[in-house]
């Protein structure tokens, strides 16, 4: 994989250089609520406008449907982008188009410009080869030159991400290269106990890595609405909790099988419920009660890891030397259901251990509950990308870029 600082040597003065960054930051109108992945974008795009290149930069921002949508627009990131970077970036206010094609030809040496959404364009994400195939021609058009470095993305066989490269001299960038070395050492010649704490909501996305784990992490702590299946699945009541029934079974394999490995399993002993799922946007108190885990009664859906949990995960993750952590513990968008999030967070920094948070929801919610990011091993900026590199799936994006 060529690095960005042989393609920087190499020169790139007046090239027009075209860098996918994963740009998909959580938005709240116009407002971003964490402007993580856009800081993480910044090295890269500062070094090459430092050595004169004319920056293109592209991403995706959440899941339209292949045509323009104003909700989805990167307008914000741009504006964000700009204040970062200390300099003006031109917004295009199409990929390919009009004002693509003329926000680049004016770009001067060591500009920057950011193109509208690339999934306004249905052949960013067209399954058909051909229709991908005809949009990354269109993008090729606008550079002399690829820099892959949205991290976040890779694990997407998008035009941009995959078939661009194909078309133009490549390399990955600084923050590509910082991943994928951080998600080496989760994967190769891990510093044992190695420890995975696991939440989020649905068991269903995290089936595959659960099962490759369970070859490599000595212990798996589980929270979040996942695991009420695993209480569940374990034979106890989970009331009106978040359940998915159907991976019953998956989930009782899984125990069966950490416990034939050695690979310890564990689950929350104490939840916080309540008779309601909490308002989001009024945040109105939500009252919950603490509860035991294992005896959820029918009015009541556990929305949060209890303080007993807390305790135990906490005494988990001491003696780790090793941990990767994907997925909050609870609704911790809403205060009252914060706690358990905090409480894991907290655990990894006072952990001796080598700390890594995979992505998405959890960085997010790390910055948002005020948590030092620099305090932790890495905060990776790919949350579905850093999972699927860790069940040694091959990433089209980095696949794109080693050849
Ligand atoms: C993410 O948020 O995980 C990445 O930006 C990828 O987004 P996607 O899941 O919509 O492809």
């Amino acid at each position: 994989m060529k690095t960005i600082d042989e393609l920087v040597e190499e020169g790139v003065a007046g090239q027009r250089v075209f860098v996918r960054a994963d740009l998909n930051v959580p938005l709240d109108g116009d407002s971003i609520t964490d402007d993580g992945r856009i800081r993480a974008a910044v090295p890269t795009i500062t070094k090459l406008a430092e050595a004169g290149a004319k920056v293109i930069v592209a991403s995706h921002l959440g899941r339209p449907k292949g045509a323009p949508d104003p909700q989805f627009s990167l307008a914000p990131v741009a504006k964000r982008l700009g204040e970062l970077l200390g300099k003006d970036v031109a917004f295009a206010t199409d990929t390919v188009g009009d004002s693509a094609k003329a926000t680049v030809a004016s770009l001067g040496d060591g500009g920057v410009t950011l193109l509208e959404n690339l999934r306004f364009n249905a052949g960013e994400t067209a399954k058909d080869d051909a229709e991908r195939g005809a949009f990354a021609d269109e993008l090729a058009a606008l550079a002399d030159a690829y820099v892959g470095d949205g991290f976040g993305a890779v694990h997407r066989k998008h035009a941009s991400v995959y078939d661009l490269p194909a078309r133009l001299p490549h390399a990955a960038g600084g923050l590509i290269a910082t991943e994928v070395e951080v998600l080496k050492k989760l994967t190769e010649d891990v510093q044992r106990p190695y420890a995975v704490v696991l939440g989020g909501a649905k068991v269903s996305d995290k089936l595959a890595v659960i099962e490759h784990l369970l070859e490599k992490a000595d212990r798996i702590l589980i929270g979040g609405g996942m695991a009420y299946t695993f209480l569940k699945a374990q034979g106890h009541e989970v009331g009106g909790s978040l359940l998915q029934e159907d991976q019953i079974p998956a989930v009782q394999g899984y125990l069966k099988r950490a416990r034939e490995r050695g690979v310890e399993f564990v689950l929350p002993v104490d939840v916080l419920a309540a008779t309601e799922f909490p308002d989001l946007k009024t945040k109105a108190p939500a009252h919950p009660t603490a509860i035991p885990a294992d005896a959820i009664p029918a009015d009541l859906q556990g929305l949060d890891i209890g303080p007993e949990t807390h305790k135990l995960y906490a005494a988990k993750l001491a003696d780790a030397a090793t941990v990767f952590w994907n997925g909050p513990m609870g609704v911790f968008e809403h205060p009252d259901y914060a706690e358990g999030t905090k409480a894991v967070a907290q655990a990894l920094l006072d952990s001796p251990a080598f700390t890594v948070v995979g992505g998405g929801d959890s960085a997010a919610a790390v910055r948002i509950l005020g948590f030092d990011e620099n305090a932790f091993g890495h905060i990776s900026t790919g949350g579905g990308a850093s999972l699927e590199y860790l069940e040694g799936k091959t990433l089209p994006g980095l696949a794109a870029l080693e050849d």
